[in-house]
């Protein structure tokens, strides 16, 4: 049986069980214990999707035929599967909890992990205390971590997940090359007071390195010259920090094999440790570190991460479904969908296989959300009544930080159970008649008042559901949502790993910033095409 062969049996299957409701599935009595699987308290539940044992079965099959079982044991012994940038992909061995040598070009890389995570230990607790001052001798009271993309949304979206644990001095996130957010952070801060970390894994990214610029001219109208005490940087590139004028024991170093948008785990969560504490992070470490285990030795049907991608391919290419909505129902993750934008859609945004040819069929679908109850008041119509399905990823705590505000809890719970149950049962046209009914329409009008009001419902939902929002959790969920974007990348044949298409857009801001400035002589523009000349105009000769 060949691969292609799997998928037309899937697909076969499903036209075949299309019609039957989710609602009805219920009818067997098992079915949530059966189509939820657990670990260490965290709960996947997809039983409100139409998977079935058969449809199961055969995407077990095509996982075996992807060959997810020898790409798992590549990737976590450190195999260059990222063959594009010749690379191998180790963010698992910066949270790894063994002393069983990982190796790559044949030297084991965790003696060189725990080293980098002492010197953050050592500077963040000395940081945190205060025995690290500034130059005029103040305790630390602020921290801005300038970075962008895997520099930033990591660390952003984790320390205000984590905002319960915070005991440290305070942490900002500059990215965007928008001058409005580096001048709107610094606008509250004291340089005297204030340390800036710059995080570029490469430390060339022109957004990053254009902010890190303006922040040391902040440093050096109130400190003069010599503003070594305020700096640190994390990145890949020692040469091009120290270029920079960063001393080397406040540099954080990592490899290559650390692709930004997985290296939170490693010196590019310097802030959140500064912020949380050493103890915490090294929480948040084994949170990530249970689900490789997890990952790794788990059945098929148990297994958290494969069975979140099995949902993923199911809807994406069998039900045709192109997006997800990722709803905490968890205010401290409203950066979460942000953050697993560019953790799903930059690693498995690709129309080419391994060997560069076309793929055969649809890979990353759009990724977005926002947290629960908000959404509720804003786009949930469409997820409701829209004309497009779109599968919807529930995640919610059984318990709140705010134990003294337990009706809050109770009410966001009552919400996030309402979605999804209101997702799959929708209402019949019977049942809005009788509401027609009862608001006093009649006749026509009645007919008219009933489309409105009723809603096809068999729309799915998966809900991961958790103790409490700790370091560990998270690190759990987001060890979680790296192996599903993983899984799926192997089911589809791509490198989830590279990140090609963003290139050309840099390559051409460099090339546009003279035009943008004036600096580039007429035949530069007339280079241009009519739309691109035309907003320059616009742009660079504003009128009122
Ligand atoms: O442009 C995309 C990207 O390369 C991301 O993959 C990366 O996380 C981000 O830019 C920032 O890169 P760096 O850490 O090298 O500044």
């Amino acid at each position: 049986m060949t691969q292609t062969q799997t998928w037309q049996l899937l697909a076969q299957h499903r036209a075949q069980t299309a019609d039957v409701s989710l609602l009805s599935r219920f009818d067997a009595p098992d079915r949530f214990q059966a189509f939820s699987a657990e670990t260490d308290g965290l709960l996947l539940d997809y039983s409100k999707t139409a998977l079935d044992t058969t449809a199961l079965s055969l995407l077990e099959r095509i996982t075996a035929e992807a060959g997810l079982a020898d790409r798992i044991s590549q990737m976590f012994r450190g195999d260059k599967i990222n063959t594009t940038e010749d690379r191998a992909v180790l963010h698992t061995a910066l949270r790894a909890q063994t002393d069983e040598p990982i190796k790559v070009d044949g030297d084991d890389v965790l003696p060189a992990i725990r080293q980098t995570l002492q010197q953050m230990e050592s500077f963040a607790e000395a940081l945190r205390d205060g025995s690290i001052r500034s130059s005029t001798g103040a305790k630390f009271t602020d921290v801005i971590n300038i970075g962008i993309g895997g520099s930033d949304l990591g660390p952003a979206m984790a320390t205000l997940a984590l905002a319960p644990y915070h005991d440290g001095p305070r942490c900002h996130f500059v990215s965007n090359v928008d001058g409005a957010h580096i001048a709107d952070t610094l606008k509250g801060l004291d340089p005297q007071t204030t340390l800036v970390i710059i995080a570029s894994k490469t430390f060339t990214t022109i957004e990053t390195m254009t902010n890190a610029r303006t922040a040391l001219d902040w440093l050096r109208a109130t400190l003069g010259d010599d503003t070594s005490a305020h700096l640190a940087a994390v990145s890949t590139a020692r040469d091009k920090t120290s270029a920079f004028g960063i001393a080397p024991e406040r540099v954080f170093g990592f490899a290559d094999w650390v692709g930004g948008r997985y290296s939170l785990w490693g010196p590019v969560g310097l802030p959140i440790m500064i912020a949380i504490g050493a103890e915490n992070f090294r929480q948040f470490l084994s949170g990530a570190a249970a689900m490789d285990r997890h990952f790794r030795t788990a059945p098929f049907r148990e297994n958290l991460p494969v069975m979140l991608a099995m949902t993923g391919i199911w809807h994406h290419n069998i039900c045709g479904y192109g997006s997800r909505a990722i709803l905490p129902y968890d205010q401290r993750l409203s950066r979460f969908p942000a953050y697993l934008q560019q953790l799903d859609m930059e690693s498995n945004g690709k129309s080419v296989a391994l060997d560069g040819s076309p793929l055969p069929r649809d890979s990353g679908p759009i990724v977005w959300g926002e947290p629960g109850t908000n959404g509720q008041h804003a786009f949930y119509q469409l997820l409701h009544q829209g004309t497009r399905v779109i599968p919807a990823e529930f995640l919610i705590a059984a318990e709140a930080h705010e134990g003294d505000l337990p009706h809050h809890h109770q009410l966001l719970v009552s919400n996030c159970l309402a979605q999804s149950e209101a997702l799959m049962l929708g209402r019949s046209r019977e049942e809005a008649r009788a509401i027609a009914a009862k608001r006093g329409f009649t006749g026509d009008a009645l007919e008219q008042m009933a489309g409105h009001l009723s809603f096809t419902g068999n729309r799915p939902s998966v809900t991961l559901a958790y103790p409490k929002l700790t370091p560990f959790v998270l690190g759990q969920l987001i060890a979680l949502y790296e192996h599903r974007v993983f899984v799926e990348g192997v089911v589809w044949g791509l490198n989830s790993f590279d990140q090609w298409g963003v290139e050309l857009g840099k390559e051409l801001a460099v090339s546009l910033l003279p035009l943008v400035d004036g600096s580039a002589p007429a035949e530069a523009y007339e280079a241009k095409d009519g739309s691109t000349r035309g907003l320059l105009s616009k742009l660079t000769h504003p009128h009122p």
